[in-house]
């Protein structure tokens, strides 16, 4: 089957990366979740999450991860990209994906995690290894973030290229909490698959 950028459905993205990126499977997730990733694909050999949910999932920050420097080849990241969820910090979010998935207060602290995320991967990549970064842009704060677009300049600073971009359509979302008055902004989605590779 054709691989293609654009798709409703995650497995087709994940089956047509992994074809194209990690023919034997990914070699780390590091930010594992539920493994809702791997219904029908290879699990990864490392499995880390800051907070496991699964038997098998070892415990570790994303910014520090357990291996040594330039031994793997391809690490999967799908981490939190909701602000003002105050659960991050505070241990009181309301909102279903924010307990779920959790996420930040504030987008510098997204910001900051993606960031120092990208540099323990150049750390533990070896040349010519892959990121798979899962993301979505948010409307924070009545302000348009163009996460994937920031994620591509963070990725390129740390001395990362952009191979590919997937587009994953959404056909549902679950409504958003407590909207009162005009909408201001449309709703997304879609969320990106960025394959970025270590140079
Ligand atoms: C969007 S969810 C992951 C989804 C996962 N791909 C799945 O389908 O279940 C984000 C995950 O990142 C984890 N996470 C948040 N901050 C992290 C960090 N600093 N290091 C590692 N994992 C982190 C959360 O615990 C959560 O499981």
């Amino acid at each position: 089957m054709l691989i293609k950028t654009f798709s409703f459905d995650q497995l087709e993205i994940l089956s047509g990366i992994m074809e194209l990126y990690a023919p034997d499977g990914f070699e780390a997730d590091i930010s594992y979740g539920n493994g809702s990733f791997y219904k029908n694909v290879k699990k990864p050999h490392y499995k880390y999450d800051i907070n496991p949910q699964v038997e098998g999932v070892i415990e570790a920050c994303s910014t520090r991860l357990p291996n040594l420097s330039e031994t793997l080849s391809s690490v999967v990241f799908d981490p939190p990209f909701l602000t003002y969820v105050r659960q991050g910090r505070e241990g009181n979010g309301k909102m279903i994906m924010a307990n779920r998935f959790s996420g930040y207060w504030r987008y510098d602290e997204l910001e900051e995690h993606y960031k120092n995320t990208l540099k323990e991967c150049h750390r533990v990549l070896k040349k010519k290894g892959i990121i798979v970064f899962k993301c979505q842009d948010i409307i924070h704060n009545h302000k348009m973030h163009c996460t994937h677009a920031n994620a591509i300049n963070w990725a390129k600073e740390r001395g990362f290229s952009l191979l590919d971009l997937f587009v994953l359509g959404a056909t549902h979302r679950l409504p958003s909490p407590n909207r009162k008055g005009k909408q201001k902004h449309a709703r997304i989605f879609h969320s990106f698959f960025l394959i970025l590779q270590k140079q």
